[in-house]
């Protein structure tokens, strides 16, 4: 099972459209995804146009608000074929509190712990991170092996990316299997010098890592009011051909 973290400490680089949108393409290729959204503005759900009334919080506690058990069946949501969804939200902030208070040797990896599934039942597992770092996101970086980062090609476009390289170096010292795997250009507007700029910087800096860029699309941002992800919504659309190239990339690659 690959385990992929879609994250960057930046908000609005397009990490919950390329999580959702690459999600849906795997499983439209016939590759069973979960999806888990750590964010708690809840876009996963949004982008999906589903609504479940459990999602992670419950999933790692095991328990809903009122302190009744909850199985892991009832709190995945079967959100398209082949795709599951763990949903964030606001109730996040109460799973960010309970981690903190579990014993300090254990609490980094409680997700991880939580997400092991019967063998084979999955292909991938994709996290739709939070642009913060705090103890749910170190989990996810216990949690996950490969990292993809995506970085808006619009000014500032590397501020963030400092940043998040930091974050990223302190999660492989406790995780050592973790690895940027891919860094993939979003809103590449060709009618702007200064995108063809960033682009350019971004592919000489990561040779292996570097995506071809998902270009600015206006389907792209349109799909998520109807609760449709780009395959759904304008299949003929450039943010479908540019987000099936980058599923088509990840599933040809082997495991890390
Ligand atoms: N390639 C794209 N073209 C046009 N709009 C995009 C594109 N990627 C993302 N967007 C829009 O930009 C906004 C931020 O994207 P989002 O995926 O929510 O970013 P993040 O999860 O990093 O905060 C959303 O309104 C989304 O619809
Ligand atoms: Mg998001």
């Amino acid at each position: 099972m690959r385990k992929i973290a879609v994250a960057m400490a930046k908000g609005g680089v397009g990490k919950t459209t390329t999580a959702v949108n690459l999600a849906d393409a795997l499983a439209r290729m016939g590759r069973r995804v979960l999806l888990v959204d750590c964010d708690t503005q809840a876009q996963a759900a949004k982008f999906l146009g589903v609504r479940h009334p459990y999602g992670l919080y419950e999933f790692v506690t095991g328990y809903d608000e009122r302190g009744r058990r909850v199985s892991k069946s009832e709190v995945v949501c079967a959100a398209r074929d082949n795709l599951w969804l763990l949903t964030g939200g606001i109730k996040l902030v109460e799973l960010k509190n309970w981690l903190g208070e579990q014993p300090r040797e254990q609490r980094q990896t409680l997700l991880a712990k939580a997400l092991v599934p019967k063998d084979g039942a999955l292909d991938y597992l994709i996290f739709d991170c939070a642009p913060g770092w705090d103890v749910l996101s170190v989990n996810i970086l216990m949690a996950a092996e490969e990292v993809l980062c995506p970085v808006a090609l619009q000014a500032p476009a590397l501020e963030g990316l400092k940043t998040f390289f930091g974050y990223l170096l302190s999660a492989q010292k406790l995780n050592p299997a973790l690895q940027l795997r891919y860094v993939l250009p979003t809103l590449y507007d060709l009618r702007t010098r200064q995108s063809a700029a960033i682009l350019k910087y971004l592919q000489r800096f990561f040779q292996r890592q570097i995506c071809d860029p998902v270009h600015y699309n206006v389907r792209l941002s349109e799909a998520p009011a109807y609760g449709r992800t780009i395959f759904e919504y304008s299949a003929q659309a450039r943010g479908a051909a540019d987000y099936q190239l980058l599923a088509q990339r990840i599933d040809d690659h082997d495991e890390p």
